[in-house]
């Protein structure tokens, strides 16, 4: 790092890749920062990269992150100082990188791996001038039996104490994740730290994971791929895995499953290269590889069967008197205007597209909700422009929206002007007098 009060290692000898941008360059970095402040990246370091002579430059770098005002939380894995114990003290392991069998003796040692891991971690963050904490956060669960084979200490993650995490974001502080989670009984259990920083990631609502391995990047058919959308690797997992390298594997599915579960973006990315970190965040070409999600894609044409779902998703709203009651039958009766977001299956935001039979080039956005849990992640926006591309595509120049209580997020957020009740046509201006609401109405020419 050529810059700041941190060690001034010389770049590793396994970073043959040029790097684009200086940390000395802030001008350039500047145009970043009002985008990426107060965002939650989670960065997933691989054990071996806690291991290389690169680790000092990449707290560093993770100390400029902070020096910016966004908020960092650090998932650890601890693969290979696991298979290091494993040599030096003769005991064989089980698996190592918590994708297979853990038995006691991996457990022990693993624990014993990650400790240490942990430890060098605040250490470096100390150095570096970062509050840090390791933390308790993971609740799993054993996996169980899988074809036949008894999965023992190897888990899943059931729960994130996301309130904990928060609080020690909100106080400046680094929380550190290791592998080891706590099960019911709060007894360790293994977890993957790849699957760790996504479910961290959900959990969080975190805008992006770096994942910092000892790989260029993502490999598909033996070259790194700087971008992939999450659609193009998804089919590519699903239908020809072997064109991506195994040394990828599980990144590339934790990726999907990441973006899948509302993440934006995942980076992939060489942990041993000098600035690597600040250059994959801070210039537009990057020197990893970029899974990134389709904005629209959570977002779908609600279904008959979507009736009850939409209908207990916006009770709340309704008794909050921020939407007008509709009963089942009528969602039912309307389900082709409705647009819903999905998240795992479950739908976690609607909205409608009205198009007035009398004014058929005008388009009503309405009953749009998010479930408060996903609130202030841009989906709002995102149902509000998709409504407003559809009504576009099937002809409408201007959209309306009648709001009491979220016009606010109509004109400063999606770009809406408040205008009067005179632009409704004759049918909805009786409903709307009817309503005796007295609510805004605002408008958007779709340009
Ligand atoms: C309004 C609503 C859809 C926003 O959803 P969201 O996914 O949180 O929205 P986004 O993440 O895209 O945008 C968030 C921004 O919107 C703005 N915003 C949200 N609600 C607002 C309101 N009532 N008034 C003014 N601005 C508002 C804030 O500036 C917020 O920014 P922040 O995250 O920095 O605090 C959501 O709060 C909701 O479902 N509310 C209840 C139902 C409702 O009122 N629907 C509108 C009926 S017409």
């Amino acid at each position: 790092m050529s810059t700041g009060n941190g060690p001034t290692t010389p770049p590793s000898p396994a970073s043959a890749i040029a790097t684009t941008i200086k940390p000395t360059d802030l001008r350039g970095i500047l145009t970043y920062v009002p985008r990426f402040q107060g965002q939650i990246f989670i960065i997933a370091i691989d054990g071996s990269i806690v291991a290389d002579e690169n680790f000092s430059n990449l707290l560093v770098d993770i100390a400029v992150l902070r020096s910016l005002a966004i908020k960092v939380v650090i998932a650890h894995g601890i693969s290979q100082q696991l298979e290091e114990l494993s040599t030096m003290r003769k005991i064989p392991i089980s698996n190592a990188d918590g994708t297979g069998v853990t038995d006691a003796a991996t457990l022990d040692l693993a624990t014993r791996a990650s400790s240490r891991v942990s430890h060098l971690l605040v250490e470096g963050l100390t150095q570096n001038g970062l509050k840090c904490a390791t933390t308790n956060a993971v609740r799993a669960l054993p996996l169980g039996i899988i074809k036949g084979v008894d999965q023992q200490f190897t888990s899943k993650v059931e729960r994130i104490d996301k309130d904990f995490l928060g609080e020690l974001i909100d106080r400046h502080v680094v929380p550190i994740v290791s592998p080891i989670a706590f099960g019911p009984d709060g007894k360790a259990l293994r977890v993957n730290s790849d699957l760790l920083a996504a479910e961290l990631a959900e959990a969080l609502h975190a805008t992006k994971i770096i994942y910092l391995t000892p790989q260029e990047g993502l490999e598909i058919d033996g070259k790194v791929r700087r971008e992939i959308s999450v659609d193009a690797l998804r089919k590519l997992l699903e239908t020809e895995p072997a064109r991506i390298a195994e040394a990828g594997f599980s990144k590339a599915t934790h990726a999907v499953k990441a973006i899948e579960t509302g993440t934006p973006r995942v980076h992939i990315l060489d942990g041993r290269i000098f600035d690597g970190l600040l250059n994959e965040v801070f210039s537009s070409e990057g020197v990893g590889s970029l899974v990134y999600g389709n904005d629209y894609q959570q977002i779908r044409k609600a279904r008959k069967a979507d009736v009850r779902q939409i209908y207990n998703l916006t009770r709340n709203a309704v008794r909050r008197e921020e939407l007008i009651h509709r009963t089942q039958q009528a969602i039912e009766k309307n389900i082709d205007q409705f647009f819903v977001f999905e998240i795992d299956e479950n739908i976690i935001a609607c909205v409608t597209l009205y198009f007035y039979p009398d004014k058929p080039q005008t388009a009503e956005i309405g009953s749009l909700y998010v479930m408060p849990f996903y609130h202030h992640r841009g989906i709002g926006k995102k149902m509000v422009d998709y409504a407003c591309m559809i009504a576009k595509e099937r002809g409408a120049t201007t959209t309306i929206a009648v709001s009491t209580q979220s016009f606010g997020f109509f004109s400063n957020v999606c770009g809406f002007e408040e205008t009067t009740k005179e632009i409704l046509p004759e049918a909805r201006l009786k409903l709307y007098e009817d309503s005796g609401r007295n609510a805004k109405v605002l408008v958007k020419r779709l340009g």
